[in-house]
């Protein structure tokens, strides 16, 4: 199948693209590079050894679109291209509302155009909110807390209307859970601007001697160790799951929703153990107050990927933790030559 990826050489895009071309699928990338930039490709090339098509762009230009998804015929597009600071999403609402929101729908539009209709869409477990109840399922109520949320939350709701509005289309909704490691070539992982926010990209920092220290949000929560538990889920297995979609989708029409999750909650002392282990080292981390906003424990109810996708995950912290030691070590060489 030909398949598009927008915001297809960040972090989850590429290793999807891997995954995808390795599988036997023609992919083509598109990408504004405002979170990624061109080598990444270059490595997805590496890795697969075929030349994918990459090309610069902005969802938000239509005639774009309407021109990729014809001259490379596409027929499926994932849709990755967004903007995913939780903090950021707050100070600059309308940043995030059009390039999440207006960027979808200048994709649908295009589509609609070209009568491209089968789409993948990366939504996230942030559109839960506040736990009813735990593991998540895919009937829980949403509540997002956070404008990022919204954004995910608006354009789900954008393409349960489309699909009721032509029944032509064939859309999955991917609640991703805390999508964490890296190919196990070590040539492509998560690169985030700046200081990060997250868990994993935080820890390798200070495995780098970039940070000092980890700060520990809080040891004080009602969970097993007392610091917060998430779904970790690796980025290979998550790349998996959208070939596991694309399948789905060759048989159904209609909206379908469902959770990319592990299942396993995992706390921040279990996940930087785990580092610590592949990297042989131990890191140093303080003790700090628990972060504002955030959740003491969430994670997935996985059961319905399983049974309508066949899908689960095959691999754990261990392999998350090599695999993201293996890109630390690859990113820091790269940043010495
Ligand atoms: P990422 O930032 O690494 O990748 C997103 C890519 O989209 C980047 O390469 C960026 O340059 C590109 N992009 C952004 N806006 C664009 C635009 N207007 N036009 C073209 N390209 C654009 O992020 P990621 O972690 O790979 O996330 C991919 C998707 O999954 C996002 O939609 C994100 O919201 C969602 N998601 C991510 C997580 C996570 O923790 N990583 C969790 C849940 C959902
Ligand atoms: C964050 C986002 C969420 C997004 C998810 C995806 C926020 C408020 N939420 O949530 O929208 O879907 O990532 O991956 O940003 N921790 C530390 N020290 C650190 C960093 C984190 O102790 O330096 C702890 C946190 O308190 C939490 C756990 O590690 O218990 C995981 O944090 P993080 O990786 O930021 O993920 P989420 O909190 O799930």
């Amino acid at each position: 199948m030909n398949i598009l990826l927008t915001g297809g050489t960040g972090y989850i895009g590429s290793h999807t693209a891997v995954v995808l071309a390795n599988a036997g699928h023609s992919v083509v990338l598109l990408d504004n590079f405002c979170n990624s930039n061109r080598s990444v490709s270059e490595r997805i090339n590496q890795i697969t050894n075929q030349m994918i098509p990459c090309i610069e762009g902005d969802v938000r230009d239509t005639g774009l679109l309407v021109k990729t998804l014809t001259e490379f015929k596409i027929e499926a597009v994932i849709h990755f291209a967004g903007l995913k600071a939780v903090g950021e999403s707050g100070q600059e609402p309308l940043k995030y509302y059009d390039n999440n929101v207006a960027g979808s729908i200048s994709l649908l539009e295009a589509m609609k155009q070209v009568n491209v209709k089968t789409i993948v869409f990366s939504s996230s477990a942030t559109v839960y909110g506040e736990p009813q109840y735990l593991p998540y399922d895919e009937e829980h109520p949403l509540n997002p807390i956070n404008t990022y949320g919204r954004t995910k939350l608006q354009v789900e709701e954008i393409l349960q209307d489309l699909a009721k509005s032509d029944p032509q289309w064939r859309i999955t909704l991917l609640r991703y859970f805390n999508p964490v490691g890296a190919h196990e070539s070590g040539l492509i992982g998560e690169d985030p601007n700046g200081i990060p926010n997250n868990l994993m990209p935080y820890i390798m920092q200070v495995a780098s001697g970039k940070l000092p220290h980890l700060n520990i949000f809080g040891n004080d929560y009602d969970t097993r160790d007392g610091t917060g538990e998430r779904d970790y889920i690796h980025v290979m297995d998550l790349a998996e799951g959208h070939l596991a979609a694309l399948s789905f989708l060759q048989n159904h029409q209609g909206c379908e929703t469902f959770n990319l999750g592990t299942g396993k909650p995992v706390s921040v002392i279990e996940l930087l153990s785990a580092y610590e282990q592949a990297c042989g080292q131990k890191l140093p981390t303080k003790l700090a107050p628990r972060r504002e906003g955030d959740l003491p424990i969430y994670y997935a109810k996985p059961n319905k990927a399983k049974e309508y996708l066949g899908w689960m995950v095959t691999r754990g912290v261990a392999d998350v933790s090599t695999s993201s030691y293996r890109w630390q070590q690859m990113r820091d060489g790269l940043a010495a030559s």
